[in-house]
């Protein structure tokens, strides 16, 4: 069994980029690829500034900043690719875009290498059905923001063989990670408990319970919670809490999974949280400010 050496990231989005600064700081030869110039070039800034951040503030010396990217090369060609040893999928919440990569890959890469998916509520099996290779796949789910959450779900399909699972349990060790094991259930465990909540917030809403700044302040100084549920959905995405909900809901076919209306409405509007700067807050002052959501 060779060790894995060589990782490849597919998007460095939000999550894409976070899972490529651990790898690279951890010491792997880390490929990220994006589908044009703008994207890998702003990629690879939001890993340079968090780096950065981590310096100023102590937390990581120049010397290992540097090392980091070095380690990192960012390309836009799927064959670039094909000596990685692990394959970590980031790229948006839609099957079709990911199975397409994964087949050209499936055709690019030896057959030792694995594949690997941080989808947020997908199966494992729907992807891994469209390789040839559905043993050497799992689910490797993290959070955001990646270098800070401790956590990742590594997940294992009906057809996950038990070398591939341990493999990718060891990488997830070695970027100092803490891996549970979870079934190939949508939404895995957290999206499994945290997505009704976060809609459970939502529905309060929309039924007057309390109002939005209440709501979260009563979840952080009520229960401890780093951030209270609308933050949280802000700092998510509107638009990627909505694709969870209606794929968890799909598959479940609970209403506790089923996207609210006002959860729908914003994103018609292109609320979309921070990333927008208007989601259940207004981004664009010095300090967030409670929309005025007439609902
Ligand atoms: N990148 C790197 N480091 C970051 C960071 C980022 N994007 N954001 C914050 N940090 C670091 C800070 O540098 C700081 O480090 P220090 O304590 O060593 O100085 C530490 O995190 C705390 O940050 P701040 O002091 O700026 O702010 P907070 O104390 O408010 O913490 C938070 C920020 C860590 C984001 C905290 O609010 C939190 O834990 N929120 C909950 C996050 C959460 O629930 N994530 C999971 C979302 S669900 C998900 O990802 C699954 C997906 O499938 C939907």
């Amino acid at each position: 069994m060779n060790p894995i050496r060589r990782v490849a990231v597919l998007g460095c989005g939000l999550m894409g980029s976070g899972i490529a600064e651990v790898s690279a700081k951890a010491g792997y030869e880390t490929h990220v690829r994006e589908i044009n110039d703008a994207l890998a070039e702003r990629g690879r800034k939001a890993i340079e500034k968090s780096l950065g951040r981590a310096v100023e503030k102590g937390k990581l010396d120049p010397a290992a900043r540097d090392r980091t990217l070095a380690n990192i090369h960012m390309t836009t060609r799927l064959e670039d690719l094909g000596d990685a040893d692990l394959i970590i999928e980031a790229v948006t919440e839609d099957l079709e875009i990911k199975n397409e990569m994964f087949r050209t890959l499936d055709g690019i890469c030896p057959s030792a290498t694995i594949f690997a998916s941080n989808t947020s509520s997908l199966t494992i099996a729907e992807m891994a059905a469209a390789t040839n290779r559905p043993d050497r796949f799992v689910g490797l789910h993290f959070f955001n923001p990646v270098p800070v959450m401790k956590l990742v779900e590594v997940v294992r399909s009906i057809a996950t063989s038990q070398q591939s699972f341990q493999r990718a349990m060891e990488f997830a060790r070695s970027i100092d990670k803490q891996p549970v094991e979870a079934r190939d259930s949508s939404g895995f465990i957290v999206n499994r408990l945290l997505v009704p909540y976060m809609l459970d917030a939502i529905r309060g809403l929309e039924q007057g319970l309390a109002s939005i700044e209440d709501i979260d302040r009563s979840m952080t100084l009520g229960t401890g919670y780093p951030m209270g549920p609308f933050t949280l959905c802000d700092f998510v995405g509107i638009d990627t809490l909505y694709f969870i909900s209606e794929i968890m809901f799909e598959e479940f076919r609970e209403t506790r999974f089923a996207p609210p209306p006002l959860l729908k409405r914003m994103v018609t509007m292109g609320y979309h949280g921070r990333k927008t700067k208007k989601g259940f807050y207004d981004y664009t002052g010095e300090q967030p400010v409670a929309m005025e959501l007439a609902i």
